[in-house]
């Protein structure tokens, strides 16, 4: 993470992370249709572990209740030719705990397998260690996803344990991965200063 800004906005705080591959904003009502047509997608619903809206009428409370909520910091994924591509949280924000939950998506497939992924990853939990002063992120993820966790493992998650989860595709194993600001890769920690 280069830098950030924080605006002050009709008393919001825009907050704007730099990595070096991908730009995280918050998501705007213009990149709504874009999000609504990969939350439809079976495969990326199937993948992700969140709640998220299907239909436009579900979209306006929902995006309403992304900066009301203290306990969820919700970013777009624009890529370095201005594209969004995607969106990246944090979820289940304990202040008291110091921890959260991280979800990502690049919906956009042209933009995958591109390390922009492991930038946006970097990039966020640097702002959640450094500035937030978290202490751990943690995240689930299917066993069988290698992308996702090799993706994970660059930026220095590591696997601490595991469940069983029974689904339309049968049974499949997830992963609970975590990261605290001791185990991050060292060129994740150099990026964030
Ligand atoms: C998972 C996701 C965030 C990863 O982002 P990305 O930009 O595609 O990933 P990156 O390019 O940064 O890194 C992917 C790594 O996995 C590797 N990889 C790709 N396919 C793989 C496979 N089938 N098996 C093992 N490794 C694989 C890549 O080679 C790369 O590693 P490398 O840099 O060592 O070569 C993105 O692909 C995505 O959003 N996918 C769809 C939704 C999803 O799976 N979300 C996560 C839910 S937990």
């Amino acid at each position: 993470m280069q830098s950030s800004d924080k605006i002050r906005r009709k008393g919001w705080r825009i907050v704007i992370l730099v990595g070096d591959k991908t730009i995280l904003r918050p998501l705007s009502w213009e990149d709504v249709p874009a999000f609504l047509q990969w939350c439809r997608d079976p495969e990326l619903q199937d993948l992700s572990n969140g709640t998220y809206p299907t239909s436009l009428a579900e979209c306006g409370p929902w995006y309403s209740s992304l900066r009301a909520n203290r306990q969820h910091k919700h970013f777009a994924i624009i890529a370095r030719d201005g594209r969004f591509i995607g969106d990246i949280e944090l979820d289940s924000i304990s202040w008291r705990r110091g921890e959260a939950e991280l979800r990502i998506c690049i919906g956009d497939p042209a933009y995958r397998n591109r390390g922009l992924g492991t930038d946006a990853v970097a990039t966020l939990v640097s702002y959640a260690f450094f500035r937030l002063h978290l202490r751990l992120v943690y995240l689930r993820v299917y066993r069988d996803n290698r992308r996702a966790i090799r993706c994970y493992e660059k930026v220095g998650f590591r696997t601490v344990g595991w469940l069983r989860r029974a689904g339309k595709l049968g049974e499949r194993e997830i992963y609970l991965m975590a990261l605290t600001p001791e185990d991050l890769r060292a060129p994740v920690r150099a990026l964030a200063g």
